[in-house]
C-alpha cells in the first residue's frame, strides 16, 4: 500500500475511507508499515483531527488487531473503570474491589504511569509478588471465579495500540482528543464488558486541562462506547490538585489500602464512590444512585471489599498480609517532614510538579525500560482553602537519599502556594456527568479531603 498520499490527504485537511485506516493499522500492526510513516500520520491527525466515521474506522481496526474477550453463557454484569491519568489518583485499588464485593464483575485493564501521572500497575506491583501480566484466560478464569481481576494490556487485547502507544509517546502525538478515545476504547470495547465507566480529569493536572477539552474527550468516547453496543458513562473529576493525601506508588497503595478499610482521606471516597455508583447503576445491581452508594458504604464498612482485595492479592501472586500490615511494601530509605513556608491561605498544591517531581526521584519513567523505585513519594496533609501557620508541618517527603529529599523539597516548595487568600476556587471534585443523552453539570457543594480526614498515609 502507498502511504505518503494517505499522509498528504490528512496533512491537507482530507478523510481516510474506513478501508484506508483498516489497511493501516494492519500494516503497522504487522510491521510493513514503518514508524517514520505512521509518526508523519499521527502528526496529521494531531492537526487535522478525524471525522467521526474516520475515528470510528480507526477504533475497529485497532480493536480488530486482537481478540476480543467474551463470556458466552455467564449472565454476570461487567463494567469496568478507565481514568484519563492525575496525581494521587489510586482510585483503581479501591473500586475495583468494592465494585466487585457489591456483585459487578470488574475486568480492569490498566496502564503504567505515564509522563507525570501514575499508573495503576505500578501501585499494585508495589505490593511484593504481585502479577499483573496474566494471560487473558488467565485473567478470564479469574474474573469469573473472583469477580475481579487487575491487569495490565496483555498482548492478545489491541496489539495495535500498544505499538501505536509507544510511539505516540515519543513523538508528542499523545494529547489528541481523536488519538486518546481510540486508544481507551479499543482496549476497553475488547474486555467484553457490559458497562463502561469513565473518569475524565480536567484542570491544571489532566493531560487536557481544560474542561471544555474534557467535556469533548467524555462525549467523543462515549459516542465510541454506546455505538459498539457498551453502555458508557462519563464523570469529570477534579486533577487541579492531588487526589488524597498519597502521591507516589507503594504510599498510594496503603492509602488504598487504608480506603478499604474505612480510613480513606474523603476526596479519594468521593470520586471512588461517585465512580462506583455508576458502576452499579450500569451493572444494573441497583436502579438509584442513592441504593448503590449505601450498597458500596456496605461493602466497605463490613470488611468486604478489603477481603476481595486480599483475595485479588492471593491470586496474582502477591502477600495479601499487605492488607493487615503495609510495612511490607517497600520503604524509602530517607523521610522528612517539610513545613510551611510562610502563614497564610494554601492556594495551590499543583500536581504537575508532584508527579514530575517522582518521575525525577525514581517513581517513575523516561525510558520505557527503566525500573521504578516504588517507595518514592509524598504524603501532603493541605488542600487549597486550608489555612496554615509558618512552621507547621504540612507534608512528608519519602526519599531514596539525601538528594532525592533536597528534588522534593525543591518541588513542594514551587506545588504548594501560600498566600493570604484563595485566589482561584478549586474545581469541584466531581464537576459533570456525561452521558449519551448529554452533559449535566453537578452542582453538589465540593468535600474536601482536608487535613485531619484520616490517619496520615504512613506512620513511621
Ligand atoms: N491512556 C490511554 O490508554 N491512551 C491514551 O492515548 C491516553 C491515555
Amino acid at each position: 500500500m502507498l502511504v505518503v498520499p494517505l499522509i498528504e490527504r490528512k496533512r491537507e485537511g482530507g478523510a481516510l475511507t474506513p478501508e484506508e485506516w483498516s489497511a493501516l493499522v494492519a500494516g503497522f500492526t504487522a510491521g510493513r508499515i514503518p514508524d517514520y510513516q505512521m509518526s508523519a500520520l499521527l502528526m496529521a491527525v494531531m492537526w487535522r483531527g478525524l471525522e467521526r466515521q474516520e475515528l470510528a474506522a480507526l477504533t475497529d481496526a485497532m480493536i480488530a488487531s486482537g481478540q476480543r474477550l467474551t463470556f458466552e453463557g455467564w449472565s454476570m454484569p461487567r463494567v469496568d473503570k478507565h481514568s484519563t491519568g492525575g496525581v494521587g489518583d489510586k482510585v483503581s485499588l479501591v473500586l475495583a474491589p468494592l465494585v466487585a464485593a457489591c456483585g459487578v464483575a470488574v475486568p480492569m485493564m490498566s496502564g503504567r504511569g505515564l509522563g507525570h501521572t501514575g499508573g495503576t500497575l505500578d501501585k499494585l506491583e508495589a505490593i511484593p509478588g504481585f502479577r499483573t501480566d496474566l494471560s487473558l484466560a488467565e485473567a478470564k478464569s479469574q474474573l469469573q471465579r473472583l469477580g475481579v481481576v487487575m491487569i495490565g494490556q496483555t498482548p492478545e487485547i489491541a496489539p495495535a495500540d500498544k505499538r501505536l502507544y509507544a510511539l505516540r509517546d515519543v513523538t508528542s502525538t499523545v494529547a489528541a482528543i481523536p488519538l486518546i478515545s481510540a486508544s481507551i476504547m479499543s482496549k476497553k470495547l475488547a474486555e467484553g464488558l457490559t458497562g463502561l465507566v469513565l473518569d475524565v480529569k480536567h484542570g491544571s493536572g489532566a493531560f487536557l486541562p481544560e474542561t471544555e477539552r474534557g467535556l469533548e474527550l467524555a462525549r467523543t468516547m462515549i459516542a465510541l462506547g454506546e455505538d459498539r453496543g457498551c453502555p458508557t458513562v462519563a464523570l469529570l473529576t477534579a486533577m487541579d490538585r492531588p487526589l488524597g493525601r498519597a502521591c507516589g506508588n507503594a504510599l498510594e497503595t496503603e492509602e488504598a489500602i487504608l480506603a478499604l478499610r474505612g480510613e480513606g482521606p474523603e476526596d479519594l471516597m468521593e470520586v471512588t464512590y461517585a465512580l462506583g455508583v455508576e458502576m452499579l447503576l450500569a451493572g444494573k445491581i441497583e436502579s438509584s444512585a442513592a441504593k448503590a452508594r449505601q450498597r458500596l458504604e456496605n461493602a466497605l464498612s463490613s470488611g468486604l471489599a478489603a477481603e476481595k482485595f486480599e483475595q485479588v492479592i492471593e491470586a496474582q501472586g502477591g502477600n495479601p498480609k499487605v492488607v493487615e500490615d503495609a510495612s511490607t511494601l517497600p520503604q524509602a530509605q530517607a523521610v522528612e517532614v517539610f513545613a510551611a513556608p510562610d502563614t497564610g491561605v494554601v492556594t495551590r498544591v499543583e500536581p504537575r510538579v508532584l508527579g514530575r517531581a517522582i518521575v525525577a526521584m525514581g517513581g517513575g519513567r523516561t525510558r520505557v525500560e527503566d525500573a521504578v523505585d516504588a517507595s518514592v513519594g509524598f504524603v501532603i496533609t493541605v488542600k487549597p482553602g486550608d489555612k496554615v501557620l509558618a512552621g507547621e508541618p504540612i507534608a512528608s517527603v519519602f526519599a531514596r537519599d539525601p538528594a532525592g529529599v533536597e528534588l522534593a523539597f525543591e518541588a513542594l516548595r514551587q506545588a504548594i502556594v501560600i498566600d493570604e487568600r484563595l485566589t482561584q476556587r478549586p474545581l469541584p471534585l466531581v464537576s459533570h456527568r456525561v452521558t449519551r443523552d448529554g452533559v449535566e453539570a453537578l452542582t453538589a457543594p465540593e468535600k474536601k479531603g482536608g487535613r485531619g480526614a484520616s490517619p496520615s498515609a504512613r506512620k513511621r
